[in-house]
């Protein structure tokens, strides 16, 4: 099967291509290297030896989009490329509406004129918003509370209506928990430019030296320990997600909505002392006030995942943090290292 992967340099994408290359897809990626670097992709070449094609373009250029795919020709896509930090999609909503919504309609209008009839997308269980219960299925009201889960959810809604008005079509809108970690070569990994502002790069980060301290957002939560609760995910058990999404569409049609999560929560200070004790490193870290638009708790039902796609996490939080150190320390500064 020839798969083409939008964003497929950054960090899941990085590690769906390495897996779909393991399984020996053929991959052609397209990539603007705007928050991801070409040198993810030599090191995933060096990992297997196999040849990954390469585009670099924006998913605003339809005309780039349009030739890169007919020349491919892929019987599916995977689309990661897009603007993924809420903070920022508050300050520029625009920019995420326009790269977001308008790059995964003119992504798909590309994939009709050479006839792809199969999309799996990155979404994120930001769409649900705050929880009217836990653990989050599939079922739960779409209620994003920034515009960052707002065009993940209008982008779902454009693949929708796209698969309804297109025979054979078939769309897996996965909604992604919180990644962590790193592949167990400590070769590719989360290498996000400037402040981190998710919780493990950020600790990783303070691990290797480059931050001083770790500043805990909020510690009047209502969770086991008063600091925020998230499901967190393995990136590789996350990619392997796509490969079952890949394997489902080729017997289905329409459009199905999965979350990808371990359905565990574990805070911010479980966190702090699963890394601490897998890794043998300190962290120092302070309470400081809540960061706003932050939920106290969510986690995923993983019924659909097993159902659907056959798919359940593997990896445990001390994977994820021994991973993440490994790739961290091997490359203290990210790709910029070579
Ligand atoms: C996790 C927990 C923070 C940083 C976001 C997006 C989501 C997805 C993943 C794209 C929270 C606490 C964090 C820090 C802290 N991204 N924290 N100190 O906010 O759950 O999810 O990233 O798809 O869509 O919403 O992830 O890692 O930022 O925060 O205490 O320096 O860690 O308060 O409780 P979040 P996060």
């Amino acid at each position: 099967m020839r798969v083409f992967v939008t964003g497929g340099a950054g960090f899941i994408g990085s590690h769906t291509v390495l897996a779909l290359l393991r399984a020996r897809y053929e991959v052609h990626v397209f990539d603007s290297f705007a928050n991801s670097s070409p040198r993810a992709l030599r090191r995933v070449r060096e990992l297997t030896g196999a040849p990954i094609g390469m585009t670099e373009g924006d998913v605003l250029d339809q005309k780039a989009l349009n030739a890169a795919i007919a020349a491919f020709r892929p019987d599916a896509v995977i689309h990661f490329a897009g603007l993924k930090a809420v903070g920022e999609s508050e300050e520029k909503p625009l920019d995420y509406f326009t790269v977001n919504v308008q790059g995964t309609v003119n992504l798909l209008r590309a994939m009709d004129r050479s006839g792809c009839k199969t999309i799996v997308f990155s979404s994120s269980a930001t769409v649900y918003g705050e929880p009217v219960y836990l653990p989050f299925d599939e079922a739960h009201q779409i209620a994003p509370m920034n515009p960052y889960g707002r065009t993940k959810a209008f982008a779902e809604g454009v693949i929708g209506d796209w698969c309804r008005a297109t025979e054979g079509a078939s769309g897996l809108l996965l909604r992604y928990f919180n990644p962590v970690g790193a592949d167990e070569s400590g070769r590719i990994g989360e290498d996000p430019a400037g402040r981190p502002n998710n919780l493990m790069p950020f600790i990783a980060q303070v691990a290797v030296g480059r931050r001083q301290a770790l500043r805990v957002f909020g510690g009047d939560y209502p969770t086991r320990d008063g600091t925020g609760e998230r499901d967190y995910i393995h990136v590789s058990d996350l990619a392997r997600a796509h490969l079952a999404a890949l394997e489902y569409s080729v017997d289905s049609t329409g459009c199905e909505a999965v979350n990808v999560g371990t359905g565990q929560g574990v805070t911010v200070m479980e966190l702090i002392r699963a890394f601490e004790a897998a890794t043998g490193r300190e962290i120092p870290h302070r309470i400081v006030e809540r960061r706003p638009g932050d939920l106290a708790s969510y986690y995923s039902s993983t019924e659909r995942a097993k159902s659907l796609l056959n798919w359940e996490a593997r990896f445990g939080i001390d994977d994820m943090c021994a991973t993440t150190w490994k790739w961290q320390s091997e490359n203290p500064n990210g790709y910029r290292d070579g």
